[in-house]
């Protein structure tokens, strides 16, 4: 039985990857960083099945003491203060978890199990203020926030252990990748249950703020798949992965409100407090690469996706009435 560590296991990513590797067979772990409240709300369902194991990414001793617990054959490390919103005001906070943390994860590995296979969550969101349409591989970086500017040193960290120590260390480049399990605070999750709100007369508007920005919007369930994937393959490598669509905020609040038959005119606010102090205009991932060589592809449409995010917020909140 092959066994799997994944840091950030209560996140959106983390609870998708951990039900995955479940029903290919695996022993999970997940390090758990100690919170005032309880957040296991994403995970609930398989807690029985998986181990979880104390443990903070600016920990270096409690990442160490993880890896000899579990014994793992894959690492994937998910954990990061991942609101690119949130990263200005937090900007060094970021760059410890989201940055810094990343060499954390890698020391403990070397020191402790350098053979072990290691994924590293890396975001297009290094590619910012995009040097090429569409972003591949091969795209130079240009971060745009606190956050993508770390996630560039934790890509970089993942190459270098590559070079440096033969290590097998990928990372995958994700685009944006949504489902009911997003954090309320990113764009699509505070759409779809704004609309579910609206509809159901709990809420008379909704704030947002950049209606403009573009992104490659991908299901949540399809992208952890890629991960293993990379961790499967002879030699370590980068891969991007995408729909090779790309839709505006906009775009993604008429599907939203038409889905419930109301008019998104009436209802949305454009708010300046919510624009960013640098914004990411258009994002558009190539994902040939991933295709061609892991075999992967994308399997729910962006309007399904936001249809199905819409669903589960209306039953939801019924529920909770
Ligand atoms: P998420 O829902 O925000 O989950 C982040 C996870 O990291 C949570 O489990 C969180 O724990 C944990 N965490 C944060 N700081 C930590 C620390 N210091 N020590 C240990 N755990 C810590 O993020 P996600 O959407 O699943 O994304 C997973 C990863 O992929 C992140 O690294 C993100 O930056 C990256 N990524 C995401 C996307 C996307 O579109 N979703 C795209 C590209 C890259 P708590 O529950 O305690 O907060
Ligand atoms: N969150 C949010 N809230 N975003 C808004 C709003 C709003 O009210 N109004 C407009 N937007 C715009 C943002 O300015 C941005 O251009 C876009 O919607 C998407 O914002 P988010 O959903 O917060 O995601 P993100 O693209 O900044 O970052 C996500 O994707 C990255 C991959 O590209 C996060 O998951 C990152 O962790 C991930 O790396």
């Amino acid at each position: 039985m092959k066994k799997a560590l994944i840091t950030g296991i209560t996140g959106q990513d983390g609870s998708y990857l951990a039900e995955f590797l479940l029903s290919k067979g695996y022993q999970v772990y997940g390090l758990k960083r100690r919170t005032a409240t309880p957040n296991f709300e994403n995970i609930q369902h398989i807690l029985d099945k998986i181990e979880i194991i104390s443990g903070d990414l600016l920990d270096l001793s409690s990442l160490i003491e993880a890896i000899r617990a579990s014994d793992p054959d894959e690492v994937y490390n998910l954990a990061a203060q991942s609101f690119v919103a949130d990263s200005w005001p937090q900007a060094i906070y970021t760059g410890y978890a989201t940055g810094l943390g990343v060499t954390n994860i890698l020391e403990a590995i070397r020191l402790t199990k350098p053979d072990i296979r290691f994924y590293q969550a890396s975001s297009s969101e290094m590619f910012g203020k995009v040097l090429e349409i569409p972003q591949k591989e091969t795209t130079p970086f240009y971060p745009r926030s606190p956050y993508a500017v770390s996630k560039v040193c934790g890509h970089w960290i993942t190459v270098n252990y590559r070079e440096s120590y033969g290590m097998y260390t990928c990372s995958g480049i994700l685009f944006n990748h949504e489902s009911p399990r997003r954090g309320l605070e990113f764009v699509t999750r505070k759409v779809t249950n704004g609309v579910a709100k609206i509809k159901l007369g709990l809420q008379k508007e909704l704030r947002l703020g950049n209606l403009d920005a573009k992104r490659d919007w991908g299901y949540a369930g399809d992208y952890v798949k890629a991960m293993w994937l990379m961790l499967q393959q002879e030699n370590p490598e980068d891969y991007v992965i995408a729909t090779g669509e790309t839709h505006s905020v906009r775009e993604l609040v008429e599907i939203a409100f038409d889905y419930v038959g109301l008019d998104w005119n009436k209802y949305i606010v454009q708010d300046p407090n919510l624009m960013r102090p640098a914004e990411v205009d258009l994002l558009l991932g190539d994902p040939k690469k991933a295709m061609d060589k892991l075999g992967w592809k994308p399997e729910i449409t962006f309007e399904n996706l936001i249809k199905t995010m819409i669903d589960s917020d209306m039953q939801k909140l019924k529920a909770k009435k």
